[in-house]
């Protein structure tokens, strides 16, 4: 009879506790997220904060983030804290009744003490039992918190996916791996459209053209006219929303992604290395590279001399994300980690910006006169760069406005006029 009672009474007391606790834990969650965040932040921009005096600033808005986490957490453990004593109370209330009850039994002579020890001691033990369950339900609200948002990452669909179905081309060898039969890198951008994902209109309209081995494709335009956009559509960094790209003829989304992806080099705009040394990063794209072909690389790359002065030449350390090297010198690493993995198609996002002008030129010319039979994508500010590319392509509002050599677009295209004048302008100033 107690446990009839005493059992959905705990029930009670914990449900009221739970449903308090449980959209709390979630709370928890997500403030702990953003503290993260903050975290991260703040390392990761310590010489912006520095720079820009907002170190309090950043001290005020992490202890922001700590305060509403503590918040939520304080709240949440003075809510479960009230389960322990509640449960505990109901159990001894019991206990004291059954005493109660059965000392007048014993009393009156009804029943005998041994049954009634024997009784609390079952009564005790189911209770406990009941406890143990009970705390259990502290643990599972939160951990079905943190399982939902894994969930969350783990059910999210890749937006670039392979083709079930790859393209007869790609069908000749298979279970080889890419580059067992060599693309030869012929681009055609076929009425491209593209638009990222959220956004309202387009970045990129109606963009035709094709670019073949042994020619260098040159991207000009003003900051955020879409040129990066642009050269990351080849490696099938986005998928384009309107047209088609083709490689060799075959639709990219035809193609196994590892197979479009050997086939370009790839020089990001935001050139990034990975901690280890000179050699491990050069050795990322092909990793049976000789010391020779590393070397070999690094000479086109204009980086030969620096590494060799570095203290172990290919040997060298390089910190996290190549900050014990400056900004050019990383450049030209990543150049050099593109031109190891020698690929049929190469992508440089405004790869020369951080090199003096000595510097650009001889690499440029070290590139026309070695790499010659492969697809050249340049993406650049300095017209200078590209003043002797096979075609130029003129970007405006992710639209291209003209296409064609220098000569020619100097006839024809009244942005590329601008651009040109401008530019020669600021070095008249200089
Ligand atoms: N990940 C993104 N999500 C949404 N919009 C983006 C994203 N990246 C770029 N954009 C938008 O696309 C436009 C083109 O950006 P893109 O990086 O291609 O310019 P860009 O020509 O390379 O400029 P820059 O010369 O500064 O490198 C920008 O106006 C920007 O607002
Ligand atoms: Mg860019």
């Amino acid at each position: 009879m107690s446990i009839a009672v005493v059992v959905p009474l705990m029930a009670i007391v914990v449900w009221t506790i739970m449903r308090r606790a449980l959209p709390l834990f979630k709370l928890q969650q997500k403030k702990i997220d953003r503290l993260n965040q903050v975290v991260r932040e703040k390392i990761a921009g310590t010489r912006v904060i520095r720079a820009f005096v907002k170190t309090e600033h950043e001290a005020r808005r992490f202890d922001d983030a700590n305060r509403d986490l503590t918040d939520t957490a304080l709240t949440i453990q003075r809510t479960v804290s009230l389960m322990m004593p509640s449960l505990m109370l109901i159990m001894n209330l019991s206990s004291a009744a059954i005493l109660w009850f059965g000392a007048h039994r014993v009393e009156s002579g009804g029943m005998p003490i041994g049954n009634l020890t024997a009784f609390i001691a079952y009564v005790m033990q189911i209770l406990a039992s009941v406890m143990m369950a009970v705390l259990m339900f502290v643990m599972i609200p939160r951990a079905v918190a943190s399982a939902e948002r894994i969930e969350a990452v783990l059910v999210a669909k890749p937006s670039i996916v392979d083709p079930l179905d790859p393209a007869a081309d790609d069908q000749r060898e298979p279970g080889s791996g890419a580059g067992s039969d060599r693309l030869r890198g012929v681009v055609e951008f076929r009425d491209v459209e593209f638009t990222y994902p959220g956004a309202e209109a387009p970045v990129l309209k109606g963009i035709t053209f094709t670019a073949h081995p042994g020619e260098v494709t040159a991207i000009v335009g003003s900051t955020g006219c879409g040129k990066s956009t642009l050269v990351n559509l080849v490696p099938r960094f986005y998928d384009v929303t309107g047209g088609a790209l083709l490689i060799d003829g075959v639709d990219i989304r035809n193609m196994p992604q590892e197979r479009v992806r050997n086939a370009v080099g790839f020089i990001p705009q935001k050139a990034f290395l990975f901690s280890g040394t000179v050699a491990s990063n050069l050795r990322y794209g092909k990793e049976d590279a000789t010391d020779e072909q590393l070397w070999a690389a690094l000479e086109l790359a204009q980086a030969k001399e620096f590494v060799s002065e570095m203290p172990g030449g290919l040997e060298a350390p390089i910190a996290q994300g190549g900050s014990n090297v400056s900004g050019g010198q990383r450049q030209r690493l990543s150049i050099a980690r593109a031109l190891v993995k020698q690929p049929p198609i190469y992508v440089f996002d405004d790869s020369f910006s951080a090199l003096d002008f000595r510097t650009d030129s001889r690499l440029r010319a070290a590139l026309r006169s070695t790499v010659t039979d492969a697809t050249v994508f340049i993406v650049a500010q300095r017209v200078s760069t590209i003043m002797d590319a096979d075609r130029i392509v003129v970007l405006e509002n992710g639209m291209v406005v003209g296409i064609g050599t220098h000569d020619e677009l100097m006839r024809g295209c009244e942005v590329y006029r601008e651009i040109v004048h401008s530019q020669h302008a600021e070095e008249e100033i200089a």
